[in-house]
């Protein structure tokens, strides 16, 4: 089928390609994998390297951050901004120890309510550390989704949002999801990216309509004015 089809290839992309070596790669439990894609949302893979590394070796557990006075997460987040992003984490680390035991919540939408969480970084949390067949859809995702379908409307559109929520759910496997994550992920940052896209190496260009285009960047569409 045409969904299998686009999954095994970027999988087979991300076997040859991808990167499986990242200290959030090693261990992937819930409380390792959020950390890392809390630090990974404005921050590219090197910088977050070593803030990663610091920050769990001090903070190891969810109970280790929930337990530790604000000063001292905010101090290991020192250099890589967006210190909300540090605030809201250590708020749901005591909800975690406070209401759910210290265990992150089986659905999508329990972990959706945490605080800092949102639908993608729930899906990519539960589909890396757990397998869970739920579709992600950050910027690198629209950017793929809505060059390979040449999207003719702005992702910031609700309408367009929703299609490529429906999109995203129409291609994520149900074997190797966790894989298939990061894949998207790896593909949007290295191959698809904003300017320069690396067309010949993308392992979907054959069906990619925004190629067929002969101007990819001309897709995902800006906001009209
Ligand atoms: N950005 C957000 N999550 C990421 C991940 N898991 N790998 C690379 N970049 C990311």
């Amino acid at each position: 089928t045409p969904k299998e089809h686009f999954a095994s290839r970027v999988l087979a992309w991300f076997d040859q390609h991808g990167r499986k070596h990242l200290p959030w790669q090693q261990n992937k439990t819930p409380y390792r994998v959020w950390i890392s894609e809390i630090m990974l949302q404005q921050t590219q893979v090197m910088t977050v390297i070593p803030y990663y590394e610091r920050f769990m070796a001090r903070f190891p557990d969810v109970f280790a951050l929930a337990d530790a006075p604000q000063d001292d997460v905010l101090a290991h987040w020192s250099g890589l901004g967006y210190y909300a992003r540090a605030r809201n984490m250590h708020k749901a680390a005591q909800v975690l120890v406070n209401d759910w035991n210290g265990e992150f919540p089986a659905s999508q939408e329990g972990v959706c309510e945490l605080p800092g969480i949102g639908r993608s970084t729930a899906a990519a949390i539960l589909s890396i550390s757990r397998g869970e067949p739920l579709a992600i859809l950050d910027g690198n995702v629209k950017r793929v989704l809505g060059r390979f379908h040449a999207v003719p409307t702005w992702p910031g559109e609700r309408k367009t949002e929703a299609a490529m929520w429906q999109l995203a759910e129409s291609y994520t496997p149900t074997d190797r999801a966790g894989d298939y994550t990061q894949a998207m992920m790896d593909l949007g940052a290295t191959l698809c990216t904003r300017s320069k896209p690396s067309c010949e190496r993308c392992p979907v260009q054959d069906d990619c309509d925004a190629l067929a285009s002969g101007a990819p960047t001309d897709f995902p569409k800006s906001k009209p004015k």
